[in-house]
């Protein structure tokens, strides 16, 4: 099997690098393919002919979206579209990766595949749109919707951090944070989401996927946790989601459940303090085979 990687120096693409097998991953960045140019995309799938191609490219800067529209639909509609049509020219299957956004928070407990999405800011409605083009075009599809990743390569549309970095970062130099306790999530490790996606693409079942860490929590909580598995202790002060004047609205709970992947029998995320932990070690900011963390 040949794995097309897109965006493979990102967060997920450097995880995707380390999971699928050498002989079958062929990683592109944007040097090699820029999504938006539709003949390129073409011509490059063309050339590699794979069995399966993984599209972690995003133009995911939330709040500049609101004023920056036509970057967030280039790439997170138009790219993923292009892409639809040169995998449907090749005969080709292709796992294009979403967001939690697409739903408005609204439910008050996870989100499942079956529910209505209703995206509430220029960046979520670009991601659902890319979507529906990929649903539209392409049969052969999976689209994985996960939620606030961490990955060792830090993302790059976001500067090259994520929010365990910056937590850390921060109480380097801030002696107490603030943050925010009216946004849930399920913090998802980029590692575990790679190998669950390196799985799922091989099994034909296609269709759309929630793909998170177990389990959900505010930021808040989020910050708590890193602090007592690094066994530091740092005032966190509860904050708004306002409190911080963000551009775009964000949904104030969107956790996802894994449906699908259970109904198949491939949920193989685990609870996102487990991920976090592994990740803390990955990184190297705790020792390898740390067993006893203050926890
Ligand atoms: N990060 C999160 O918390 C989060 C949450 C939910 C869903 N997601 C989704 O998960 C996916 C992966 O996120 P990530 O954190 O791995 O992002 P990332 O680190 O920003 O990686 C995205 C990659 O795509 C590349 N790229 C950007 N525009 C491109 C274009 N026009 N053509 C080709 N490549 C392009 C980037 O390269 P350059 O940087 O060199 O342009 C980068 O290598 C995205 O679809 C995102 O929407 C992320």
């Amino acid at each position: 099997m040949k794995i097309l990687v897109i965006g493979a120096d990102g967060q997920l693409g450097t995880d995707l690098a380390k999971v699928v097998p050498k002989n079958e991953f062929v990683g592109l960045t944007i040097k090699d393919i820029d999504i938006t140019d539709k003949a390129r995309c073409l011509h490059v799938i063309k050339q590699h002919s794979p069995d399966v191609v993984i599209n972690t490219a995003a133009y995911h800067h939330v709040d500049k979206c609101e004023d920056n529209e036509a970057p967030a639909f280039e790439v997170n509609t138009y790219g993923p579209k292009y892409l639809a049509q040169a995998c449907k020219a090749v005969d080709c299957a292709l796992v294009h990766i979403s967001t939690d956004y697409v739903f408005d928070g609204k439910k008050g407990k996870p989100y499942v595949e079956t529910d209505a999405p209703n995206p509430e800011s220029i960046y979520a409605i670009s991601k659902y749109a890319g979507e529906q083009c990929v649903k539209y075009i392409l049969d052969k599809h999976f689209i994985v919707r996960s939620t606030g990743l961490f990955g060792t390569a830090g993302c790059l549309g976001k500067g090259g951090g994520n929010f365990v970095e910056g937590m850390i970062k921060r109480s380097q130099t801030q002696p107490e944070l603030k943050v925010v306790t009216d946004e849930m999530l399920s913090p998802t490790y980029s590692l575990d989401l790679a190998g669950n996606i390196n799985e799922l693409c091989r099994t034909g079942k296609y269709g759309t996927y929630h793909m998170v860490s177990h389990g959900h929590c505010s930021w808040y909580e989020f910050a708590l946790e890193i602090f007592k598995q690094l066994g530091r202790q740092i005032k966190i002060n509860e904050a708004k989601a306002a409190d911080f004047k963000p551009q775009a609205r964000r949904p104030k709970f969107s956790a996802l459940d894994n449906a699908n992947l259970k109904k198949i029998g491939l949920d193989l995320m685990r609870p996102w303090q487990d991920a976090l932990k592994a990740y803390l070690i990955e990184k190297g900011h705790l020792p390898a085979g740390q067993a006893g963390l203050k926890t």
